[in-house]
């Protein structure tokens, strides 16, 4: 039977019950054509496809998977757990136990609220912010993407640059509520708060950008935003959603020296189940409800089953301390492949910081979003599909970013340098 199945065949079935077949956009494959893959099972580094395909996963789940795929010490955790009850909505101990260890982990993160994905987390951050400084207006970053709720959908990255659409349909900014200042545009940003500085509730920023591709902040720009924040009385709100445990068992925030009012995780501290958090000052966290008149609830929120699997990944990560591994694995991806683009003069280059890394279609530096939308999509597309066949599975796009785990050896990095060559070599001829 299981031989019959094929990816074609369930794209074709999905898009008769699900809008475009997918249940997130990006994983309709429609940045770089060709048939969405389906997935079987995932095991370390890999995941194989229906068709038993197996392909060494750099996608990750768009950043959780750390660890890499059903890591043992996880799994029993989480299944330990939904045996004794998947969910109460009522409180459990595991919840105080989790939220010690965020705020012994994260400098500045006093009080935390758990949630069930990071769109929730920046929602309710957003909120927070305009119930706790009584303004209105925001200043987010083009390109930078914070989830789907309304306002931080204006002149988001990932699945909305990738599928062209500038914003949603269906949402209603006020006009002049979101400033989209350029990143690392130290500049923009001091202009927006010089004229409207006593209007904005929150300058909100992922210190890495990861959602044009990765774009790492310029030397003193978080800085810069921590100053002008506290220039004008509105709140930094650092997005860690990708960077939360990603380079260190702790924030981005942290490791740069910058302590923002409010901080938004998600993905590597659910180890893979739906679980994010927001959290920051007390005196902020404070106004949320049942405290103060900001209001913030989920039927899932705090799921033990989530927060067993959060749990153990970040024990894991402070017990192991990948991070100086996935470092090396990420420069010499990054070094190797950089190397072979300056010998066959391709305009390409690998944006890299740890294990992280996108490889951009284009030579010069990105360092905002008008660069990120000036590389070659087409040879990004071609590249996708030319790593597919060699068995390697990248995000679908030109704007996101690529995950090593820790599952990842170097063995593996070396053969993906090596299909790159391969692949150049192919081009050329
Ligand atoms: C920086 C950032 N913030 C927020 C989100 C939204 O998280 P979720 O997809 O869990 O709702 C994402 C998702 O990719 C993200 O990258």
């Amino acid at each position: 039977m299981r031989g019959h199945i094929n990816s074609l065949d369930l794209f074709k079935r999905a898009q008769a019950v699900m809008p475009g077949g997918v249940n997130s956009p990006v994983r309709a494959f429609q940045a770089v054509g060709g048939n969405p893959v389906f997935v079987r099972r995932g095991y370390g580094s890999r995941i194989l496809t229906v068709e038993d395909r197996e392909l060494v996963d750099f996608c990750g789940s768009w950043g959780p998977l750390i660890l890499g795929h059903a890591r043992a010490e996880v799994v029993e955790a989480m299944t330990a757990a939904a045996r004794d009850g998947t969910t109460f909505g009522i409180n459990t101990a595991r919840e105080i136990d989790f939220a010690e260890l965020l705020c012994n982990s994260i400098p500045g993160l006093e009080q935390v609220r758990l949630v069930s994905s990071g769109t929730e987390a920046v929602m309710t951050g957003l909120r927070l912010a305009r119930g706790f400084t009584g303004r209105r207006r925001i200043i987010k970053f083009e390109g930078a993407y914070h989830g789907h709720s309304d306002s931080l959908l204006a002149g988001a990255g990932s699945g909305l640059l990738t599928g062209g659409i500038s914003s949603s349909a269906g949402v209603y900014i006020h006009e002049g509520d979101v400033f989209l200042p350029a990143y690392n545009d130290k500049a923009a940003v001091s202009e927006i708060i010089r004229r409207h500085g006593r209007d904005v509730a929150a300058i909100i920023v992922e210190p890495v950008a990861g959602n044009m591709g990765l774009v790492m902040p310029q030397a003193g720009f978080l800085e810069h935003l921590r100053r002008e924040a506290d220039r004008c009385g509105a709140l930094l709100v650092f997005d860690e959603v990708i960077t939360g445990f990603r380079f260190a068992p702790t924030t981005y925030g942290a490791l740069a020296g910058v302590t923002p009012d409010l901080i938004c995780l998600g993905k590597i501290i659910g180890g893979g189940l739906p679980l994010a958090a927001l959290g920051g000052r007390r005196d902020v966290m404070q106004c949320l409800a049942p405290c103060g008149r900001v209001y913030q609830a989920g039927t899932l929120s705090g799921n033990p089953v989530a927060i067993a699997a959060g749990m153990k990944t970040i024990e894991l990560l402070i017990k192991e301390n990948p991070y100086p591994s996935l470092a090396a694995l990420g420069s010499r991806l990054a070094t190797e492949i950089n190397r072979l683009a300056g010998d066959a003069q391709r305009p390409l280059h690998v944006a890299q910081q740890g294990g992280a890394f996108t490889i951009f279609f284009r030579r010069d530096p990105v360092q905002q979003l008008a660069d990120a939308k000036a590389c070659d999509t087409q040879s990004h597309a071609a590249f996708f599909n030319g790593m597919l066949e060699s068995g390697y599975y990248l995000p679908p796009s030109q704007f996101e970013t690529s995950f090593i785990s820790s599952a990842h050896s170097r063995h593996e990095i070396e053969q993906f340098v090596a299909a790159v060559e391969t692949w150049m070599r192919a081009i050329d001829t």
